[in-house]
Order: structure tokens, then sequence, then C-alpha cells
């Protein structure tokens, strides 16, 4: 809405949003809590005069923090342009609340950097004592930029008390009601991806002593291990969640409910298989074994991410703005132009001139080709026209023109993860003239 529209044939944008953010914040979450690993052992090894632990750690660091970093600074400028492409409308709002809020975040990640590279090249250089102080100060950087970024993320789900323009506006969406327990949510995560990782690299490095491998793989299940705290936060971020993210949750025939499911089972056997290891006292584990904790931390992690993100439909902010970028209709005093209500009213394309074909004009098209024009502003957001991402032409097959029309009048009411139609009467027959070009009548 209001913004030129970018179409990504067949992946569709929000998928491409999911899998530059599901790799973005993968590498975050880890590069957290291996900071915080790495000043764990650095202080026990200088404490115990542990010169070999020292030195797997001075490789760790290198390995497992600078280049994350890379890939790190790369996906985020990359979620950046994406979601500015994708909905740039929802962006602007976000830039418009929370400008100090990325701004801190700047600084920290500044810190961050600086932290690191100090870190690394400051090995065997300064006294041990300082040195682990620089990795404490890379963990509570990189911390509270995790911290920042959670609370825009829930921000979106759970808006809570904040009103758009109402007084301390910034600190309620900010400390909005899944803040803590997404939060902390996040922080086990870390700890769990690090020790993950720590055993992954430790696969596929060969010079490591026996005595170093087992006191950092028994490191790594105990950072595993507070994940099963993530159990009582999922309760906790569950109940504060809308009723609709729960119905969506509990399964009501949506994919939704089957990802968490998933994510929830590879999550507990990854815990339970750190468990057993630390009571059996395994601290080899195989590679086949390496291999399938990645795969299970992986799986959950984004399984929880993709939920979260699915169950926010159809709001890209709940309860104030659509995927589409249409404002909903509680706040029409506030947005003359693309408002749920103000759109009814006028018509969407007047507040979408780039869904038109380049240089046209809507007097010069026909009716399939307006109805295309208002497919590309109200359902491109989530739906693919002929084939890939939700793809329309599958759904719509066996439909006749009566029924599409109708379906747009209760679109919202039938699948609540659709938001109610934003256009005029008129509109709706120019759209079905598109859609039934695309069911098997239409389909020449
Ligand atoms: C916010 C995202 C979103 C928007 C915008 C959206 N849809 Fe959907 N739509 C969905 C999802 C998700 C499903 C699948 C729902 C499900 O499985 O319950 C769906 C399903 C459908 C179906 C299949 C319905 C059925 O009962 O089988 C049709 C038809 C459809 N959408 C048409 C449209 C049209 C037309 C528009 C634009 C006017 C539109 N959608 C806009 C998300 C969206």
């Amino acid at each position: 809405m209001e913004y030129p529209i970018f179409d990504l044939p067949v992946i569709g944008g929000s998928l491409l949003i999911a899998a530059v953010a599901i790799v973005h914040v993968f590498i975050a979450q880890f590069s957290v809590g291996a900071s915080f690993m790495l000043a764990m052992a650095e202080r026990r090894a200088n404490r115990e005069g542990d010169a070999d632990t020292l030195a797997f750690l001075r490789k760790y660091s290198l390995t497992v923090l600078l280049i994350p970093y890379v890939v790190g600074t790369i996906t985020g400028v990359g979620i950046w342009f994406v979601t500015s492409v994708v909905n740039p409308r929802a962006l602007s709002t976000m830039i418009h609340l929370f400008v100090w809020a990325w701004a801190a975040e700047w600084v920290m990640f500044l810190v961050d950097v600086t932290a690191i590279y100090l870190y690394f090249y400051t090995w065997g250089r300064i006294r041990p004592a300082a040195h682990n102080a620089i990795a404490w100060i890379f963990f509570g950087s990189s911390l509270l930029t995790l911290v920042i970024i959670n609370g825009i993320l829930s921000f979106m789900l759970t808006p809570g008390q904040w009103q758009p323009l109402a007084e301390g506006g910034f600190w309620l969406a900010f400390f909005n009601p899944s803040f803590w327990p997404t939060t902390l949510l996040r922080l086990f995560v870390c700890f769990a991806l690090a020790g993950v990782g720590a055993i992954a690299l430790m696969a596929i490095s060969q010079d490591i002593v026996p005595v170093v491998r087992q006191k950092i793989t028994r490191l790594a299940y105990r950072m595993i291990l507070p994940s099963l705290l993530c159990l009582p936060l999922f309760v906790w971020t569950f109940l504060v969640l809308p009723r609709r993210a729960q119905v969506f949750i509990e399964g009501s025939g949506v994919p939704m409910g089957m990802f968490f499911a998933m994510g929830l089972t590879c999550f507990l056997i990854l815990s339970l298989a750190a468990i057993v290891a630390m009571i059996r006292r395994e601290y080899t584990p195989s590679t086949l074994a390496t291999i399938l904790l990645v795969l299970f931390a992986f799986i959950s992690y984004a399984s929880f991410e993709f939920v979260r993100e699915g169950v926010r439909k159809p709001y890209v902010i709940e309860g104030y703005m659509y995927s589409t970028g249409v404002t909903t209709a509680a706040t029409d005093g506030l947005d003359a132009r693309a408002n749920l209500a103000v759109l009814q009213k006028r018509g969407v394309l007047s507040a979408a001139p780039w869904a038109l074909p380049v240089g046209r004009r809507l007097e010069d098209l026909d009716t399939k080709a307006r109805g295309q024009a208002v497919f590309r502003a109200t359902c491109g957001a989530c739906h693919q026209p002929e084939v890939g991402y939700n793809a329309l032409r599958p759904l719509v097959r066996h439909w006749t023109a009566p029924i599409i029309r109708e379906y747009l009048d209760t679109m919202h009411e039938q699948r609540p993860m659709m938001p109610p139609f934003p256009g005029s009467n008129q509109e709706k027959d120019w759209l079905t003239a598109y859609i039934d070009s695309l069911t098997e009548r239409g389909t020449p």
C-alpha cells in the first residue's frame, strides 16, 4: 500500500523474509550464547591454569565468533532490505515507533564488534583477567542487542496497551505482554545453540586433546540443559497471546499447530539427549549423534520462529496493521490514506498506485486487468496467483464467479488468517473477474 509493490515470483515476499530472518536470528542467537560460554570457559581455564583449554578457546573464538559475525552482518543488512521492499509501510511504522531502540541497538552492536576484535587480537598479549573482562563485555553487549530486538519483535505479536500517538507509547510497546517470556526464551535458546555449536565444532576439529574435549562437551551439555525451562516460558507466552493466535497454535486445521508440535518434539529430544549423556557421563558424542543434535536444534528453533511469524496473520502488527499494510478500522481517525474503513469507501486502488501495470491508467484497463491490480494490492502479500507460495489457482480451481464474489464479502470470517477485503464493491467485482480467470473454466 502506498509504496511500489515487490513481486517475488513463486516464492513470495513473506517466505523470503522468513528465510533471511531465520538464518540471521539463528546465527545471532548462537553468537550471544557462544560469547557467554567462551567467557565462562576462559575464566575457569584461567583459574586452573589450563593451557590446553585456552588454546582451544582461542580457536573457538575465531571460528565460532568471527565467522558468524560476517554471515550475521550480511544477513542483518539483508533483513532491512527485504522488509523494506516487502512491507515498507509496516517497517515505516516500526521506525517511527522504535527509532531510538534501533539507535541503542546500533551502539551496542558497535561495542560488540569492537569487543570481539579486541578479544581475538589480544589473546596472550594482555593480563588474563583483563582479557576475560573483554569476553564479558562482549557477552553483555550482544545480550543487550538481543533484548532490544526482542522488544521490537514481541511488540508486533502482542502490542498490549500500546495505542498509536498515546503518551508513553514507546515503553508500553517495548515492555509489551510477551516481552519477558520471549526474552527469557530466547536467552535459553542462545545457550542451547552455543552448546550444540561447540559440540559440532569439536566433531570437525582434529587436534583437540581428549581432556579438553571432555571438559568442553560437559560445559556444552550444561548450556543445553537449562533450555528445559523453556517449557513454562512457552506456557507463559501462550497465555498472553491474542485468542486468535492461541487457536492457531491449538491446531484448528492450520499448519501452525503442526509446526509447533514438531518444534516441541525436537526440542524435548534435544534436552533429553543432553540429560542422558550427562547422567551416563558420555562426553564423546558420535558423528551421527552430533549431526542429529544440530538438526534437532535447527528444526526446533526454526519451527518456533515460523510459528511466531505465522500466528500473527492476518496482522503484521497485531490489531493495528494487516500484512497488506492496511491499518485496521479502529484507527480510521489516524490514517486517512490506507485505512480499512477509508479504503472500503474510496477503493483500495486509490492508495495503491503501484498496483497498476507501469505507465497504465485505470481507465485504460479491462475488468480482468483491473482485478489483477486489486489482487496485487490486497492478496499478493500472502498469495501467489498461479503457482508457488499459497497459490490461489489451486485453491479456487472449482469455484464459480458467484461463489468467489460472495467469498470476498466474508473472507475474514471464513478464514481468520485473512484480513477483511480492503476495497470497494466495484473492486470486488473486478477481482472476481480476475480470480475467475484462474479457475478451471477460466484457464484456457
Ligand atoms: C494475511 C495474509 C492473507 C491475505 C492478505 C489474503 N489471504 Fe487468502 N489465505 C491466507 C491463508 C493463510 C490461507 C489458508 C488458510 C487456511 O489454511 O486456513 C488463505 C486461503 C485463501 C483461500 C482458500 C480458502 C478456502 O476456504 O479454501 C482463498 C480463496 C483465498 N485465501 C483468497 C484470498 C483473496 C482473494 C485475497 C485478497 C483479496 C486473500 N486471500 C488475501 C492468507 C491471506
